[in-house]
């Protein structure tokens, strides 16, 4: 190749989302990462110069504190969740040419030239602004962290973003009762300063970029093609153009997990900010360590290669409109796509905790009689290329895994490769048959649209063309009959006629165009399922299944014994698999309810039992809750302060019954958000329930505020 054919070709650079470090990988995570994977293994299958980046966006309020509830350091935590992260995405055989973590020393240098050149173009600006803080906690909030009852609808128990019943978009200073789902505490409106991106000047920039007049696409005839966008995500830009681009605001107040902004106090670069940096930075450190390409080359504006982002619908806003409009105020090149995803339901629903649905990839890959690439095959034969939600439906997962990779495709080799040994040395035929060529051809002639489906992510039509291969292979040789054959021939055996080396022969071809068809269908494949492909290839007996030579055909060559390659699903395993992943469930929940760490569930340290605070209440207030049956509001006194503590005793007491009593409460309870309001504590009570619940009480003299011990 000459060095200028050299230079021409073309060398992508792509990246899936950066999972957060807060939370472990789950089966809707995997969506997006599965789907660039099989892509980044077809291009490298068809010769492209490909990079993969990934890795961890360790930033942000929810880890500082699930760190803080773990009782370690947010270092300490993003370090055990990238690699959980990494053996979760290995045991699904998705291979990243590098994973970092946003909270490396690249990407603080990247960021901090990143945000030194915007302020240079005077697209950075101080404001001050209002916003809610937690005078318990003592921070700011951000908005998921704020809970109330939505200023619409009045749902309660609503997040400070947004109604998820009636879908109002609102501030969190909209809410009606608003609390801090961290301490409980009402919170404040206090003043801060922020640093803003004027987004609000980048429209232009956006549009063009949108027309894909940015890039590195001039080149390009078809105008499409050069757009970074989805029909759908061109939508969704125009929408947002149309409602007017606000300034971004790029910091947040200590206490944050972040990197502190340079000459400012007290300032962190908001999580969004570095997130997206971290697919550079995380470039920039496998270049450092691989010497394998160039940084610059890559990232300069005038970079000759493309930069492919898949990413899932929810991160559109980020990624199209502030991260290119940041990439090329700071002069750096922009996306040329933005391959957008939808999300994972199951069974047609959102993944749910309660239904055992929110299924972790741990628990997946626990249960050992699931096929990791079962799930690969099943989402590759589910994804289209818009930004629709996909579903997967455990039982038709059971069913076209058992039908289709190991009923259809599997078989086969599993019928047929067992007489090339017992009766052909294990070697193939050396030439075929006009009928046998033509019915190969087929397959062959249907590569370059398998091939084009799979470049443009109609992965699900690429799956339905290899299928209807599989089942024209598994026509031919129901209707060969081989095994007839070969009752024949073995009745023969001895008898060296002429009628015996015609059906040796005709078996012979009949196994050897099966196994042809099988090398083809697995070449298919293969981006789909690269580790069965692999033993595959042990089987034929050769190097790698490679697509550009995907028309020689194996004759006259010597093949491996068959291994069993694929087992069914059977639906206990999907029973098995929701069953472990419950527990897993509870388990996490349990630990982040705050670790009491006892091993023995039977007895507990008298430390244990110290950090409950039981305090001598009285009960100054009680009084029904309107809209609830079981409850009842109690004011509690216990010396300095009062507590509100919603109680399931309506059915034996009458709130005259109580008012004025002395009884023992838990005064150090996580405060807990119900329907009707947060429930600071919890009484104490004997019996089953119903009329047959008694309340503590205590001996004359005990004085509210005492400590029970
Ligand atoms: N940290 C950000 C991304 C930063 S990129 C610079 C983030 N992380 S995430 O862990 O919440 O999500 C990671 C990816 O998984 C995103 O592309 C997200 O859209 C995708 N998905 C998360 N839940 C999903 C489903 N239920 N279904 C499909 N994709 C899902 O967002
Ligand atoms: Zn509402």
């Amino acid at each position: 190749m000459s060095e200028s054919t050299n230079k021409q070709k073309e060398k992508i650079l792509v990246t899936s989302a950066l999972p957060y470090a807060n939370g472990s990988i789950h089966l809707g995570h995997l969506v997006g990462y599965i789907q660039t994977d099989t892509w980044v293994r077809l291009q490298r299958m068809l010769g492209t110069e490909c990079y993969f980046i990934c890795g961890d966006d360790a930033h942000g309020t929810p880890v500082m504190l699930r760190a803080e509830a773990e009782g370690v350091t947010a270092e300490t935590l993003i370090d055990k969740m990238r690699h959980q992260h990494l053996e979760d995405f290995k045991g699904f055989n998705i291979k990243f040419d590098y994973y970092h973590s946003t909270h490396s020393d690249e990407n603080r240098e990247l960021v901090i030239e990143i945000y030194q050149r915007l302020k240079k173009a005077d697209l950075i600006e101080k404001r001050s602004i209002e916003q809610l803080y937690d005078p318990k906690r003592k921070m700011f909030l951000p908005d998921r962290f704020i809970k109330g009852d939505c200023p619409k609808c009045h749902e309660p128990d609503q997040y400070g973003d947004g109604c998820e019943k009636c879908h109002t978009i609102y501030t969190p200073m909209d809410l009606i009762n608003p609390f801090s789902t961290i301490s409980g505490a009402t919170p404040i409106i206090k003043k801060t300063e922020h640093l803003f991106f004027k987004l609000s000047t980048c429209e232009d920039t956006l549009k063009n970029w949108m027309q894909g007049n940015l890039g590195t696409f001039k080149q390009e005839k078809n105008k499409e093609s050069k757009q970074p966008l989805q029909g759908e995500s061109i939508n969704k830009l125009d929408e947002w153009f149309e409602s007017g681009l606000r300034d971004w605001d790029i910091s947040r107040d200590a206490p944050y997990f972040g990197f502190p902004i340079p000459d400012e106090k007290d300032k962190f670069f908001y999580v969004w900010l570095d997130a997206p940096v971290g697919y550079m930075a995380s470039f920039k450190k496998f270049c450092e360590l691989t010497g394998k390409a160039n940084f610059d080359d890559f990232w300069n504006a005038d970079s000759p290669h493309k930069l492919y982002h898949f990413i899932g619908k929810d991160i559109l806003y980020f990624h199209a409109l502030f991260w290119p409009a940041v990439l090329s105020k700071a002069n750096y090149r922009t996306p040329d796509k933005l391959f957008v995803h939808g999300f994972l339901t199951i069974n047609g629903r959102k993944m749910s905790k309660s239904r055992g649905t929110f299924i972790n990839a741990r628990a997946y890959l626990d249960i050992k009689a699931l096929n990791p690439e079962y799930l690969r095959y099943y989402y590759a034969a589910k994804l289209g290329n818009k930004s629709e939600d996909i579903d997967i439906n455990l039982k038709d997962f059971v069913f076209r895994v058992n039908s289709n990779l190991v009923g259809k495709y599997a078989n086969i080799a599993s019928r047929t490769a067992g007489f090339i040994h017992k009766l052909f040395a294990g070697k193939l035929c050396r030439s075929l048959s006009n009928e046998a060529s033509s019915l190969l051809q087929t397959f062959i002639d249907e590569a370059k649209t398998i091939e084009n489906f799979y470049q443009q992510r109609q992965f699900n039509e690429a799956i339905r063309v290899i299928m209807n291969l599989a089942d024209k292979a598994n026509e031919y040789i129901s209707d060969k009959k081989p095994w007839d054959i070969s009752k024949k021939i073995s009745l023969q055996a001895d008898d060296n006629n002429q009628e015996d080396d015609k059906d040796r022969n005709k078996l012979h071809e009949i196994c050897t165009v099966s196994i042809n068809a099988f090398r083809l269908l697995t070449l298919f494949l293969k981006p789909v399922i690269p580790v069965i492909a692999e033993k595959v290839e042990k089987f034929l007996n050769i190097e790698s299944l490679d697509w550009q030579q995907h028309s020689a055909l194996l004759l006259n060559h010597k093949i491996n014994k068959y291994k069993h390659l694929v087992s069914r699903i059977e639906d206990k395993h999907i029973d098995e698999l929701i069953e472990v992943n419950r527990k897993a469930m509870n388990e996490i929940t349990e630990t982040s309810k705050k670790q009491t760490e006892t091993s023995d569930a039977t007895t507990i340290s008298f430390e244990d039992f110290a950090k409950i605070d039981l305090r001598v209440a009285k009960i100054i207030n009680a009084e029904h809750v309107e809209g609830a049956d079981k409850l009842l509001k109690l004011t509690l006194d216990i010396g300095d302060v009062q507590k509100q503590v919603f109680a399931g005793i309506k059915s034996a007491y009458q709130p005259e019954q109580l008012i004025g009593r002395h009884t023992v409460m838990v005064a150090n309870l996580a405060p807990r958000k119900m329907r009707f309001g947060v429930s600071e504590g919890m009484v104490l009570a004997a019996g089953p329930g119903g009329k047959d619940i008694w309340i503590l009480q205590l001996d004359e003299g005990a004085k509210p505020g005492m400590k029970v011990q």
